[in-house]
């Protein structure tokens, strides 16, 4: 199944390519790049979503579920993608977001238009307490108690994220049928899958009780966490709401099912999203993202997590998305190529997130520009920083935009250096890095197919075999500014396939005695 042995590159489409000189990138922009992607060797892209949207959360506040929405192009543009990406052997995931609509959603518009409105039920309203005040203690993540009330009707509406994003109420069947139906639009076109938000979350406590508070928060920490979120989210029934999704994705083989579960699960709350092979295909683990940077950290993580999956059970990492810091940024430009190496080596399915081939960094925002919704609301969550535009080249803007226009968010200063055209030329460049990792890991079962064992190793290295049938890949990854002496008594020599240090790649080494560099990652055919 290709989205077992594929790559996912994560497109936020705002960013990536802007063809009319407005500083919003869009389809035909994408589009005029998909030779780019294509030549760096990805097998599908999953876009943030693209359908209309009044940009509350920049698209995650869905007007219209089965359109585009117009900055990005229209649906026949829409259309000219996905020939244009399935000619090049490239699938097309998009991203559902049923927890919530847009407040302009027409479904939402008619709910809040009276009481007695078919679509009333449709959303989460409630009365005031007596006081006037909000029915429970709920808190939304971008700040701010989880209700907001609404005057026509005088009830509180439901919302987990932004004012802007009311919930939908997912025990209501018709809302079910009205969100399957989405998925079927979608798939029907020729879509080969989904990305869909926060789906551990759609049922809410039958009850609103309220949330108890957590002793683990601290103050200065984001406030939603002061609670535990036990009743406002992911209520008793969840796993029987995966079950019927699933059931939608099977009507059309081959399609797959990616799931944005918390962050911070154990595997075993990670292995029960895939249920009896019948829920997600992809539950996303998050895992790595929440861990020091950290050599026997990050062994006893993958470890327990490949371990713990069900046999049928598809392994799947992510390194950054959207919502996280550039890797860049978090654990250092040395270590990007170790980043590089790790995530398209692990077994299962990696997801690339735009410019991460390139080693973009975060780029700080003035607070008073700031346009991330979570980003106003809490300082130092700021989710702009790493969705500034896709650096292509040395031209004014990078390349993203007209070079006289103001793109939608800062393009980042280093930009010079940091592009597509400078790194195609060189060699012994992070990109290069990255399209002979996927070319490698495409044509080696061994990488997009074969087990997995870690193997003892000197601290500050991850080293790990991946094997199918009789071929074996030797994987070391130095998490240190140290050199270190290896000694693999299993095998004599080695030959390096892939090597952070370019220079290295086709050398034969004597694997019971040899140094691997400091800030090194290798792929070594024994
Ligand atoms: C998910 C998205 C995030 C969005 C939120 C609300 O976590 O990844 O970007 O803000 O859901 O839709």
């Amino acid at each position: 199944m290709w989205w077992k042995t594929g790559v996912v590159y994560q497109i936020y489409p705002r960013s990536f390519m802007d063809s009319n000189g407005d500083g919003i990138g869009d389809i035909p922009g994408i589009i005029s790049r998909l030779d780019y992607l294509q030549w760096l060797g990805i097998d599908a892209i999953w876009f943030s979503p693209l359908f209309p949207s009044p940009m509350a959360d920049f698209g995650y506040d869905v007007m219209d579920y089965t359109d585009i929405h117009h900055e990005y192009g229209s649906l026949a543009d829409f259309d000219k993608l996905l020939i244009e990406a399935h000619s090049r052997n490239i699938k097309i995931i998009l991203d559902l977001v049923p927890n919530h609509t847009s407040i302009e959603h027409p479904w939402f518009q008619e709910s809040r238009s009276s009481r007695d409105n078919p679509k009333r039920d449709w959303y989460i309203w409630k009365d005031p307490k007596p006081d006037g005040s909000p029915p429970n203690n709920w808190l939304a993540y971008f700040g701010g108690p989880a209700w907001t009330f609404d005057e026509t009707t005088g009830q509180y509406y439901m919302h987990n994220f932004d004012p802007g994003q009311p919930e939908l109420n997912w025990r209501n069947p018709e809302v079910k049928q009205a969100m399957f139906d989405v998925i079927r639009f979608w798939l029907r076109r020729g879509v080969d899958g989904f990305r869909i938000d926060v789906i551990d979350r759609i049922l809410k406590d039958t009850q609103f009780r309220d949330n108890p508070p957590n002793p683990d928060w601290k103050p200065g920490d984001p406030l939603v966490g002061s609670l535990l979120r036990v009743y406002s989210e992911a209520a008793p029934g969840t796993h029987d709401y995966m079950r019927q999704f699933r059931r939608v994705f099977d009507e059309f083989p081959g399609t797959v099912a990616i799931g944005e579960v918390q962050y911070g699960l154990t595997t075993q709350q990670l292995a029960a999203f895939y249920g009896d092979d019948d829920e997600l295909h992809l539950p996303f683990n998050f895992g790595l993202l929440g861990l020091p940077w950290d050599a026997a950290a990050i062994r006893a993580f993958v470890d327990d997590y490949d371990a713990g999956l069900p046999a049928f059970g598809q392994p799947n990492y992510v390194l950054g998305n959207h919502d996280s810091p550039r890797i860049a940024s978090k654990y250092g430009m040395a270590q990007v190529g170790v980043a590089a190496v790790l995530l398209l080596t692990l077994r299962g399915t990696p997801t690339i997130y735009y410019g991460e081939e390139l080693g973009m960094h975060n780029v700080t925002i003035p607070a008073d520009q700031i346009l991330d919704p979570q980003g106003k609301n809490q300082a130092g969550f700021n989710r702009d920083e790493c969705r500034t535009p896709m650096q292509w080249d040395t031209t004014p803007n990078a390349g993203f935009t007209c070079p006289d226009v103001v793109p939608w968010l800062p393009v980042a200063s280093d930009y010079e250096q940091i592009n597509v055209a400078v790194q195609q030329q060189n060699p012994a460049s992070l990109l290069n890095l990255y399209r002979r990792l996927l070319a490698y890991r495409k044509r080696t079962p061994a990488l997009n197919a074969g087990r997995y064992y870690s193997l003892d190793a000197p601290e500050g290295c991850f080293v790990y075999l991946r094997q199918f049938n009789d071929q074996q890949r030797l994987v070391v990854l130095n998490f240190t500014t140290e050199a270190h002496t290896l000694s693999l008594d299993e095998w004599e020599s080695g030959l390096i396939a892939i090597s952070t240090d370019y220079h290295r790649e086709g050398q034969t080494i004597d694997l019971k005695n040899w140094v691997v560099r400091a800030n090194e990652a290798l792929v070594i055919e024994v």
